[in-house]
């Protein structure tokens, strides 16, 4: 049973219907703990579960790395075996990423490598895409550049605005969320091997 450590920010939507799928029998892996780096609504999820909780504030810690720092603490409690960052709205320190890499992936609101970072619902609409998407990357030391595990096409809609459009984004993310934790927990992808470039032999 592959164990589970969700980090989020806010409503934790995508941590929910995690939450329900590992309440199957049949799925293969086990939320274990849900961290937060505020006190962010989502963590109603984990209680409704049963599931620990803990909350790293961030703007309780001189920087970004002394936040890190207790974060990365507070994981080596649980010693997940995967950490998914589930609406996490930082930024890890190299130092936590290179310690669990590759072990830690991300949901992402739109088709990678477009529009990464905090707006990626926004600026798909800003720049007038007529069609978007979700992604599920391996995390890395940039701004959601790491490999794609998984991402589909979402068109956007000529009425839509930020929320309609993230609100359409959303079911697409958990579902392949839900598949990509269900394939790395039966072993048919390998984080590790989807983290190394493809060797070319001549
Ligand atoms: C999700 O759409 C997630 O992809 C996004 O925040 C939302 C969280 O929703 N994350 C990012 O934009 C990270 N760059 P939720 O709290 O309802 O699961």
């Amino acid at each position: 049973m592959l164990t589970v450590a969700v980090l989020i920010s806010g409503t934790g939507s995508n941590l929910r219907a995690l939450l329900d799928a590992a309440d199957d029998p049949d799925y293969p892996a086990r939320v274990v703990v849900v961290g937060a780096d505020r006190q962010a609504d989502g963590l109603e999820h984990a209680e409704a579960y049963g599931i620990p909780a803990f909350t790293v504030p961030y703007s309780a810690y001189a920087s970004r790395e002394d936040w890190g720092a207790e974060l990365d603490a507070q994981l080596r409690v649980w010693n997940p075996d995967l950490i998914v960052l589930s609406g996490l709205m930082r930024l890890l320190p190299a130092a936590v990423v290179d310690a669990w890499a590759p072990r830690v992936i991300n949901t992402h609101p739109a088709f990678l490598p477009e529009f990464p970072g905090a707006h990626g619902v926004r600026d798909a609409l800003a720049a007038g895409a007529p069609q978007t998407g979700a992604s599920v990357i391996v995390v890395d030391n940039g701004v959601d550049s790491g490999p794609i595990l998984a991402q589909e096409r979402v068109p956007v809609l000529p009425d839509d605005d930020e929320h309609t459009l993230h609100e359409r984004i959303k079911p697409v993310e958990r579902r392949l969320l839900i598949d990509v934790v269900r394939r790395v927990a039966t072993g048919e992808l390998d984080l590790a091997a989807a983290s190394t470039p493809a060797s070319h032999t001549p």
